[in-house]
């Protein structure tokens, strides 16, 4: 696909389904992936690739972190989280290894890994897959590092649900461009 139209049809399709891109295709997204900026080259990005059998321990993790960590969880909350990762038939966990650096502060090497997974998610769209990101309560939260067996310096920034897209194409909206873009030039 053409790199400004592919750019501007990017979608977050609900409905995700097989065919997955190849584990070939996948290398080329993550090559993708790393060339996000990122500041002193500190290549602060990690992705977690969980599918088949991967997306019932991931189910098992958010279990175990609710009933741990969330104040009176309820059956029916614990139920929904427990089928949450079951919504796609692949996960991409996203997470910031965090380096202490004089120029660098935390925020810049989150941002660097966010900006690489838009670059995975215009991949998967420029390949005809597609993907969502998610967030909720099972991102940004310190405690998670010890239930994804990573060290402490390790920040779980968020998840993006992968597949085929399925189900009715959404219809883009346009944007006036007036209320987004300020132009300076005197
Ligand atoms: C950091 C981040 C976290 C998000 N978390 C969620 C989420 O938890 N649940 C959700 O429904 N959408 C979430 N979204 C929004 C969707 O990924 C998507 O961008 C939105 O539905 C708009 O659809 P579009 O990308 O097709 O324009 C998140 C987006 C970002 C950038």
């Amino acid at each position: 696909m053409e790199a400004m139209q592919n750019i501007l049809t990017r979608n977050s399709p609900r409905e995700l389904t097989e065919p997955l891109p190849s584990s070939k295709e996948m290398q080329e997204i993550y090559q993708a992936a790393l060339r996000a900026p990122d500041h002193a080259w500190l290549r602060p990005s990690r992705f977690i690739e969980v599918t088949g059998k991967g997306l019932e321990k991931l189910s098992k993790i958010f279990v175990e972190f609710a009933k741990n960590e969330f104040k009176d969880v309820t059956s029916d909350q614990l139920e929904k989280y427990k089928a949450a990762p079951f919504r796609a038939p692949m996960i991409i966990i996203l997470v910031t290894k965090v380096s202490e650096h004089p120029k660098v502060p935390k925020i810049e090497q989150m941002l660097s890994t966010a900006t690489a997974a838009e670059n995975i998610l215009l991949a998967l769209h420029a390949k005809n897959y597609a993907g969502m990101w998610r967030t909720g309560k099972f991102a940004f939260n310190k405690k998670l590092a010890k239930y994804f067996n990573l060290t402490s310096d390790h920040e779980v920034i968020g998840y993006l649900y992968v597949g085929t897209p399925s189900g009715s194409a959404k219809k883009i909206p346009k944007l006036d461009l007036d209320k987004f873009v300020t132009h300076w030039n005197e």
